[in-house]
């Protein structure tokens, strides 16, 4: 094997630098500083102290990725984006004629994204067929199913009959056969379940519940994401085709 041709392997296997690093690190640095702010200020909808990492989003995305290069435009429902790790990943897999829709509940993450898609050439250049709608899921109606549902909802600090409500809706909104991808942090259930007042007990029970149910009959993989914070999995499940 050539001395280039060896070099041109390696580099393949190389995660791509950002071509400006100073603009990289400033959106990275406004994307924490965003994040950490409206986690102080509504822990219970923003669920974590620091966006997620770009393991969970890869894997977030995995289906996504995956799919076929001469296929057809498929229709993508982010919910939760936050302030974007998994929207950038999901943005350079968009082809011409996809449909890209975000809900998000938070008017200052929705306000961070409008203007990444404004500002960020990766993300301007899909802004046109991209739409970052402020609502909660529970209220969004869309004009069409999804082949791919990419949620990063803190469902753990939901009241348990949200969860209920939350799982009904991913699947209203995907197609037969389209894949609903979310994350949740590992052991946080059991740990919380093992320290938790008798009310919170009950509801994290439920909620383990309505998940196990799901999992149960419809995953088709999980993913354990170390690299992250904290650690989670991610759970990938498909809707029946009937
Ligand atoms: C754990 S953060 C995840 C952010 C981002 N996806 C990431 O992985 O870094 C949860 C996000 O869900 C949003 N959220 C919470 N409840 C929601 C709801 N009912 N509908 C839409 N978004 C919601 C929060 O505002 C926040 O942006």
């Amino acid at each position: 094997m050539t001395g280039q041709r060896q070099f041109a392997r390696f580099r393949h296997r190389v995660p791509a630098l950002p071509s400006c690093p100073a603009a990289w690190f400033m959106t990275s640095l406004k994307e924490y500083a965003t994040f950490f702010g409206q986690f102080r200020e509504r822990f219970e909808t923003t669920g974590a102290i620091a966006p997620s990492s770009r393991f969970l989003a890869r894997s977030m995305t995995r289906y996504l990725r995956a799919r076929p290069a001469d296929g057809p435009p498929v229709r993508i429902l982010e919910i939760g984006p936050g302030t974007g790790a998994v929207t950038g990943t999901i943005v350079k897999q968009i082809r011409e004629h996809d449909r890209f829709d975000l809900v998000e509940l938070n008017e200052a993450f929705a306000g961070h994204l409008k203007q990444r898609f404004e500002n960020d050439p990766v993300w301007n250049k899909v802004a046109n067929q991209s739409t970052v709608h402020i609502a909660p899921l529970q209220e969004f109606s869309s004009d069409g199913p999804y082949d791919f549902v990419i949620s990063g909802l803190p469902l753990n600090n939901f009241p348990a009959d949200l969860v209920d409500d939350i799982f009904e809706h991913y699947f209203k909104h995907l197609l037969p056969g389209g894949i609903l991808s979310y994350f949740e942090y590992q052991f946080v259930r059991s740990l919380r379940t093992r320290i938790g007042a008798k009310s919170e007990r009950a509801r994290l029970k439920s909620i383990d519940k309505t998940m196990g149910d799901y999992c149960s009959k419809q995953r088709i993989r999980r993913d354990w994401i170390f690299p992250n914070l904290p650690p989670a999995w991610v759970q990938h499940l498909q809707k029946p085709q009937d």
